[in-house]
């Protein structure tokens, strides 16, 4: 199997910006659904208090899109679309990042304050991840001929 190769630039890294309400008092970035947000949500859940060192992910999902925003911290994001891998810093709370369907995702070196807050298309359901990654490698790399 050829190899994944890490480049920037590649297309995987799609942004989305927030509006912040700030005032004097503070920020506030709200979301409502066909505004801000792309995505029909169902399910909303976060991560934090991740144990220094440890990365989280390694896996793909066959029908699940997710928007990744990191409310407080930050933690470094590959994606891997079988092909090509980027990476990028997640550290704004004004900014998701789109994890589409068939992406492997890895998160690494979360800062101890850390919340990464992530929007979801779907309800948990452990039958949809893809968790070895060459099998992910043989799926994407078939829907691709
Ligand atoms: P997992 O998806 O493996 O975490 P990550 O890929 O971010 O490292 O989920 C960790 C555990 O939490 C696993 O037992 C499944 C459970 N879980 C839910 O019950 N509901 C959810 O919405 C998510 C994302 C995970």
């Amino acid at each position: 199997m050829s190899q994944v190769r890490l480049e920037r630039g590649a297309g995987l890294i799609k942004w989305y910006d927030f509006q912040a309400l700030g005032d004097e008092r503070g920020s506030l970035v709200a979301f409502e659904l066909g505004q801000a947000i792309p995505l029909d949500i169902k399910r909303v859940y976060y991560l934090y208090g991740t144990a220094l060192g440890v990365s989280r992910g390694y896996h793909a999902h066959h029908n699940l899109t997710q928007l990744a925003i990191c409310v407080a911290g930050r933690c470094r994001m590959v994606l891997d679309n079988g092909t090509t891998r980027e990476e990028a810093w997640l550290d704004s709370p004004t900014k998701g990042l789109l994890i589409e369907k068939m992406i492997w995702r890895e998160m690494h070196d979360f800062s101890p304050d850390c919340v990464l807050l992530v929007l979801a298309t779907e309800h948990y359901d452990e039958s949809d991840y893809i968790r070895d990654y060459q099998k992910f490698l043989t799926e994407a790399r078939n829907a691709k001929k």
